[in-house]
């Protein structure tokens, strides 16, 4: 077991074809006690019963990360229930408010800031200095192959994902010294809510059929797929875990071999 007898706090994870979810599982399913938020919550008490039955205690709140006040209280409660926390994987994310660079209102780019890095930032400064305490703890980002290797119509969402990675490499840097691990995952197209959200955009803009939009995707990566929430939260389990006891600072992608992008 990779997480025997450790506490997770996992953000984003009300959809079961989400990676949040199968993180979540996941982490239970490697020995891990769990704490699950989002901002939606009607699916979170099946979430929480899986991994009962898993064997795992499960936790889940509601909370909307881009608030720093509730980011804070997910996080105390954490340690009121648990008493430390030893994994976070900050999950959660938007892909709307995005288009073309000219047409991105300021609301536009701070609805993705607060969401997709701000969210990240303020879990990070209410889980460090619990981790300090307890001799370390790892953090895991969930960024996008999109930050790295931007296409046309995302500025907004390719800005705060690469502030992410941003902020996972300076904690690494400033917590190496507290045995805190920070790492980011970049995701290609993965089957989701909200990858599959992308490709009905696309369809929009292109005017094609929404089934041509989504194979269009699978041309994007040499392995000529989409990829499995699962396959996204095992490179998460990996890097929560020892087994990467030596990885931070690093973005690691998980895209198929991702071929399109700058
Ligand atoms: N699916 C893809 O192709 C893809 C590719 C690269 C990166 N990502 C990233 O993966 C992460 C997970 O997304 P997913 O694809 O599993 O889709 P998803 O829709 O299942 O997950 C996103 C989750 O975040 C939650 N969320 C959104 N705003 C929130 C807020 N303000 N507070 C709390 N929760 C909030 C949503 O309710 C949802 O459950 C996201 O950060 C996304 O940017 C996805």
């Amino acid at each position: 077991m990779l997480l025997k007898d450790k506490v997770a706090i996992i953000t984003g994870c009300n959809s079961e074809i989400g990676m949040g979810w199968a993180a979540a599982i996941k982490c239970a399913e490697q020995g891990a006690d769990v704490v699950v938020c989002d901002y939606r919550t009607d699916q979170l008490d099946q979430l929480t019963a899986r991994i009962d039955a898993l064997g795992h205690r499960a936790i889940w709140l509601r909370a909307d990360i881009s608030d720093q006040a509730q980011v804070e209280r997910v996080v105390d409660k954490a340690i009121e229930t648990f008493g430390h926390i030893d994994v976070l994987i900050n999950n959660a994310g938007i892909a709307s408010d995005n288009g073309p660079f000219l047409e991105c209102s300021e609301e536009m780019l701070d609805r993705n800031i607060a969401v997709n890095f701000k969210g990240a930032w303020y879990f990070c400064q209410a889980v460090i200095p619990h981790m300090r305490k307890q001799g370390g703890g790892a953090i895991v980002n969930n960024a996008s192959l999109n930050a790295t290797r931007p296409v046309a119509g995302w500025a907004p969402y390719t800005t705060s994902k690469m502030a992410l990675i941003g902020m996972s490499k300076s904690i690494a840097y400033e917590f190496g010294v507290d045995n805190i691990r920070s790492n980011c995952i970049a995701p290609g197209p993965i089957r989701t809510e909200l990858g599959l959200g992308g490709s009905r955009r696309v369809a929009e803009e292109l005017d094609i059929p929404f089934d041509e939009a989504v194979k269009l995707a699978e041309h994007a990566n040499v392995l000529g797929r989409w990829g499995s929430p699962g396959e996204a939260a095992d490179l998460m389990v990996y890097l929560a875990s020892d087994m990467a006891s030596f990885v931070t600072g690093s973005t690691i992608d998980v895209g198929g071999g991702f071929v399109a992008g700058l």
